[in-house]
């Protein structure tokens, strides 16, 4: 009876204990995964309940066998950048935050260690793209010539740094929104080039120009960069850009400044001229006869 009491308190002892642990483990230590990705700079990050464990990042491209990412193994950081590693560009990646035991008295297999996976990303497709700088250059009257600067991005190969252009080849695009200065209208060209012509303008107007990179090959969600900052042609002749109340404004104050100027040289004479007539008088009056 003794023995089937303590057998009994054993059974319940070590279902409890095995409870525990299967629950601690089902609990995921990481959360919130998010992959950050800017000019195909990319970077993988968490949150964690339990900072005081550390986490190792596993990969795999288009579900096949997972890696760990060298630059992220044990790390208390709550990121990785996964730049380096996540290439080809042009696949699907899973990772897979893998949280170890605190305490190192307990030994444990990977199989046994908390795991958070992500979503699949693409850096190609997904990857988001950063304002393009660019520069007008008028041609003649009615075309405008669109010189963009290529962004760099975050890949490099054999030390040089590659531009948006080296990765995206052919599926980059530019899309250039533009509008005369003052009007609400706007027009749209794309180009395949990063030196774009604009023509059709109207002659001695002012035009303003925004662009943006636009990859046609990619899903509409992440199809366009960041907008640029906005850009404008003058428009040609002094008058161009002012209204006819700031021409009017103007002339009135060069007006009274001129009379103003005449008046204070007329007084400044006359005084001078007084003063003359009568020193001139003093001086008489005051000769000895
Ligand atoms: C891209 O930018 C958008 C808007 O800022 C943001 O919501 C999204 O998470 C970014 N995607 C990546 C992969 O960084
Ligand atoms: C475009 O700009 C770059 C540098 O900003 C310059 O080297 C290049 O000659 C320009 N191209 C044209 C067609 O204006």
């Amino acid at each position: 009876m003794a023995t089937l009491k303590l057998l009994l308190s054993l059974g319940i002892c070590w279902c409890t204990g095995s409870l525990a642990t299967a629950e601690e483990l089902s609990d995921p230590i990481a959360d919130n995964l998010r992959w950050v990705s800017l000019d195909f700079k990319t970077i993988l990050t968490w949150t964690t309940s339990q900072p005081e464990h550390t986490s190792t990042l596993l990969y795999a491209v288009d579900n096949g066998d997972w890696k760990e990412s060298p630059d992220c193994i044990g790390v208390s950081d709550m990121e990785c950048d996964l730049t380096d590693v996540l290439q080809p560009l042009d696949k699907f990646y899973t990772a897979d935050i893998q949280t170890n035991a605190a305490d190192e008295d307990y030994p444990t297999d990977g199989d046994e260690l908390p795991h958070t996976y992500s979503s699949r990303f693409n850096p190609y497709r997904q990857s988001n793209i950063s304002a393009v700088t660019f520069t007008l250059h008028p041609l003649d009257q009615s075309t405008v010539t669109v010189n963009i600067t290529d962004t760099l991005t975050a890949i490099h190969q054999r030390g040089q740094q590659l531009t948006i252009r080296d990765v995206l080849r052919s599926d980059l695009m530019y899309k250039i929104t533009y509008y005369k200065a003052g009007s609400t209208g706007k027009r749209e060209v794309t180009s395949a080039s990063s030196v774009a012509e604009v023509s059709q303008l109207d002659s001695g107007e002012s035009y303003c120009f925004i662009v943006a990179v636009f990859i046609p090959s990619r899903p509409k969600e992440t199809q366009l960069g960041a907008p640029s900052s906005q850009q404008c042609t003058q428009g040609h002749g002094i008058a161009q850009g002012l209204s006819l109340g700031a021409l009017v404004g103007i002339v009135f104050i060069v007006i009274t400044v001129l009379i103003f100027l005449i008046i204070t040289v007329a007084v400044l004479c006359c005084n001078r001229c007084r003063r003359r007539n009568k020193s001139l008088q003093t001086s008489q009056t005051s000769a000895p006869i």
